[in-house]
């Protein structure tokens, strides 16, 4: 095979072989293909697209790449959950302890986050003390004894994706169907899990921003997923406002511990239900929607979710009395309310920006080797289609500088759009791909 030959046949539409892809993948891997003829191949693929079995011989490729985890170690069906990323969503800390209790195993790999989204494990690294890295022998073991264990991805998961996801990052191929796809869920096939359950977020604070495509990304991830042998569900949910009500980390973590108790947002409680009932189903521990719900809502009331959680976060090194008593947990120095300086209807919340304000305050990263401040954050008071008063707050501000706050401030109000027009709210869950 001649590289220069496959990027040929795919920009003149052609379909590549099994074989081509596969010895693309190993020519990346051992340092054979160089960063020019990788970066024409993803612009020919951004232009002409692959098919449905190019991107599950490219998945599996990738997935074989590196270290594949081997979960056999663990009873019952695993069950993974993966976001596709988006502003606010603690959803994790949530479903997992709640699915766990209810007797679906959950061996869960997470990433950190990047740019405007947050990430899982930056979360649960504010609680004092709680160990992200932990050995693959003791992840099978805490899976085994409580049900639930999450770690940091290691980094020798699928390191086709890293070379090619920072290849497209620089030759804006990024914006693909097959190529986000493959690269969501080459690392999901390699962490060893039975089943997976897919959130995709659409909406302004979501990679993808209108519903059809999210759905068409969605069915091509779940393709992929059921390709490989493993039952794969999605969910397209709504980012086009910030999930729940806090953005930012040790906040996050904190609504996390209150809905566990039962007092989530109703909203936030929705996607969590949600795709609660469909770990549950894939993980066969229930056989309707209907028993999956009263589980769920019995697992929350009984308090069995939130010692589930409590034993997780024990079981990995984490302070149990921040759980019990949230207000331990670190504040930011200042807090600010913003007012509407308007009457009328939320009509849109510029959820990327909201993301990037927090983002600002230190609660997230520009850069990878930047380092969080767990404190900071918003409050999101208002969402949309809500009314709103002259001098009413929307939001709330946690920094530990005035300027941050300003500045901050100035960003939140131009996030919000509020116009006369008052307008529906916008559902939680907007589609279910099975098939
Ligand atoms: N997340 C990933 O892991 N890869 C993509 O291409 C997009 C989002």
């Amino acid at each position: 095979m001649r590289m220069v030959d496959i990027i040929e046949k795919k920009k003149n539409g052609q379909e590549l072989a099994d074989e081509e892809i596969r010895e693309m993948i190993t020519a990346l891997i051992s340092g054979d293909l160089p960063d020019y003829q990788l970066s024409a191949f993803l612009m020919a693929v951004v232009f002409q697209g692959m098919n449905e079995r190019e991107t599950l011989t490219l998945t599996k490729a990738m997935r074989d790449s590196g270290d594949t985890m081997d979960l056999s170690k663990i009873h019952g069906i695993k069950v993974d959950k993966h976001s596709s990323g988006g502003v606010g969503d603690k959803t994790t800390l949530v479903v997992a302890p709640l699915v766990a209790a209810l007797g679906v195993p959950v061996a869960k790999m997470s990433g950190r986050g990047l740019g405007h989204t947050g990430g899982t494990i930056d979360k649960l690294e504010s609680i004092p003390g709680f160990q992200v890295n932990i050995s693959e022998e003791d992840f099978i073991h805490q899976v085994n004894r409580i049900g639930f264990a999450l770690a940091s991805q290691t980094s020798n998961l699928a390191p086709a994706d890293k070379k090619i996801y920072a290849m497209r990052d620089v030759t804006a191929t990024v914006q693909q169907r097959s190529l986000i796809a493959s690269s969501i869920m080459s690392k999901k096939l390699a962490s060893g899990s039975d089943a997976i359950v897919l959130d995709v977020k659409c909406g302004d604070g979501a990679f993808m921003k209108d519903v059809s495509e999210a759905r068409s990304l969605a069915e091509t991830m779940v393709k992929i997923g059921n390709g490989a042998g493993k039952e794969t569900v999605a969910l397209i949910t709504n980012m086009a406002e910030p999930l729940g009500t806090y953005v930012g980390n040790n906040l996050e973590v904190i609504e996390a511990i209150e809905a566990l108790k039962g007092n989530g947002e109703p909203g936030f409680m929705e996607v969590v239900y949600a795709l609660g009932a469909q770990m549950l189903l894939v993980g066969k521990i229930v056989s309707s929607k209907e028993e999956a719900y009263k589980k769920m809502k019995e697992a929350i009331e009984d308090g069995s979710a939130f010692l589930k959680f409590k034993e997780f976060v024990s079981s990995q090194g984490g302070d149990v009395s921040y759980i019990d008593d949230p207000s331990k947990f670190p504040k930011a120095k200042l807090t600010l309310e913003v007012h509407s300086d308007r009457k009328g209807y939320v009509n849109k919340i510029h959820t990327e920006a909201i993301g990037e304000t927090v983002m600002r305050l230190g609660g997230g990263r520009a850069k990878k080797d930047d380092v969080i401040d767990m404190t900071v954050g918003l409050k999101i008071q208002k969402k949309v289609g809500d009314m709103i008063s002259e001098g009413d707050t929307i939001a709330v501000i946690y920094g530990n500088t005035k300027e941050q706050l300003a500045q901050a401030e100035k960003e939140v109000l131009m996030a919000y759009e509020i116009t006369d027009k008052n307008i529906d709210k916008i559902p939680m869950i907007l589609d279910e791909i099975t098939q």
